[in-house]
């Protein structure tokens, strides 16, 4: 018997189907590791005072993480539609509700607000290649560096340029489709970023702080942990895993019918923590040697990692080298942020693929300039979490992503029948007990609990 669902027989992707196993695990990997990883992990960790928040961070990514990317990749390649579509139709289908759709919309909102300041950031990492392969930081001093990239966040014409320039990157590969867009680029880009980042490593190791470093990410202190930092470590799972908005279960509407969930969850999961850890094992001894401020904020890794190439032989090698890899992971990371709102155009509107990524990409290229000015004109306009971008931020990983993780693994854990379940996920063994167990009880109760306690 094939299965259970509705008309007898599997579903097929109207954008086509992964060509291997091989191709889903890079490209859900490759929508993982991004900006998030390198960028964003080290700089939440120091603002949120370290070991503590890192403990959290691992127990979201395994406890809540882990089975809701299940339960997002079961759900996509049952529905093999855009995330709206399919929620709308497995929630008819498992006897429930047609208004799961806005579960969805849920996600595909949240894709396009992520994206649009993720955009920027990237751009970031564009003019870093410029200047790193210029030598702007050869020989450069902590203050120097610094200097830069303050005087740098305040220009709006570059800043605006590079956000304008990565977005069209973006667009242009969302426009290739499936198979030829999105596989490219996700083949060679993140063996490379490992690669780079263990040479950093070498690096780091040598620069006599590393212990210090490691103390920092790795001796608890929960004294310093208040259930903001709670929620910000959890809305950094789910920010990091690419899950919680439906962008790894519309990647698993193209996913073969006999590849096992788990075992390419699992992939993914910890070769995004892995390469996380790395970059905080590589960028804080460096902050503790060269006397910067762990929490620095966002500016962390674009002050870091330049002082310290600077310093080295080669220096401006690696260093272009780096943020060139820096702006692969964003890309490929943009991919999927950008992939549930074009599908559902595509699918809803009658668009082509063309049309839908032009179409979105100006939605979010426009949303873009809220963050490129919170760094310069409108920094002084705060409310609630501070600044524009910060409230983007905030609203989107710790707000929306969690919430969106809590209805996704409800849908998979109480909605769907154990038959539909236990079908995608390969039989009703030990693994999946696991999951069912995650995903009905521990995770959306972790996830409400940790959300009530953070917001009252
Ligand atoms: N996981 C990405 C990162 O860590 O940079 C960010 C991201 C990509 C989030 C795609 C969500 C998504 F759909």
């Amino acid at each position: 018997m094939l299965s259970n669902q509705a008309g007898g027989e599997k579903r097929t992707s109207l954008h086509g189907h992964w060509s291997s196993r091989m191709a889903f695990i890079l490209a859900v990997t490759g929508s993982a590791v991004g900006l998030g990883n390198i960028w964003k992990f080290p700089y939440v960790v120091g603002e949120n005072g370290g070991g503590a928040f890192v403990l959290v961070y691992l127990v979201c990514v395994f406890a809540i993480g882990m089975p809701v990317m299940m339960s997002e990749i079961l759900i996509g390649r049952r529905g093999r539609r855009n995330p709206i579509a399919t929620m709308e139709l497995l929630g008819k289908e498992e006897g429930s509700s047609a208004h799961w759709r806005w579960l969805g919309t849920l996600g595909v909102v949240a894709g396009i607000l992520i994206l649009s300041y993720y955009s920027v950031i990237a751009g970031w990492t564009l003019s870093y290649i410029v200047k790193s392969a210029t030598g702007t930081f050869a020989g450069a001093t902590a203050a120097q560096v610094v200097a830069d990239h303050e005087a740098f966040k305040l220009n709006t014409g570059i800043t605006s340029l590079v956000h304008t320039l990565f977005m069209g990157l973006t667009i242009f590969v969302v426009a290739r489709g499936v198979e030829r867009g999105l596989e490219q680029a996700v083949r060679f880009m993140v063996p490379a970023l490992l690669i780079m980042m263990i040479v950093l490593l070498g690096y780091s190791i040598n620069s006599g702080y590393f212990a210090t470093g490691v103390e920092f990410m790795f001796t608890p202190d929960f004294s310093k942990l208040g259930w903001n930092s709670v929620l910000a470590a959890m809305g950094q799972a789910f920010f990091t895993l690419s899950i919680g908005m439906g962008a790894i279960m519309a990647y698993g509407a193209y996913l073969p019918e006999e590849t096992s969930i788990a075992g390419a969850s699992a992939t993914v999961v910890i070769a995004d923590t892995s390469i996380a850890i790395l970059a905080g094992l590589v960028i804080f001894p460096l902050v503790f040697g060269n006397g910067l401020q762990v929490d620095a904020g966002p500016g962390l890794v674009f002050q870091t990692l330049p002082l310290a190439l600077g310093q080295m032989p080669g220096g401006a090698f690696f260093s272009t080298i780096f943020f060139i890899l820096l702006a692969f992971a964003a890309w490929t990371s943009a991919l999927g942020l950008m992939e549930p709102a074009v599908a559902w155009l595509v699918e809803h509107h009658n668009r082509t693929r063309t049309q839908a990524a032009i179409i979105i990409g100006g939605v979010i290229w426009l949303l873009g300039f809220g963050t490129v000015l919170s760094f310069n004109v409108l920094s002084d306009v705060k409310f609630l979490a501070g600044t524009i971008y910060d409230n983007v931020d905030y609203l989107t990983s710790n707000i929306m992503l969690p919430l969106g993780g809590m209805l996704i693994a409800v849908f998979a854990g109480w909605v769907m029948c154990r038959n539909s379940t236990a079908d995608e996920l390969g039989g009703s063994g030990g693994i999946y007990r696991a999951w069912r167990l995650l995903a009905r009880f521990v995770a959306p109760i972790g996830i409400l609990f940790v959300l009530i306690n953070a917001i009252t």
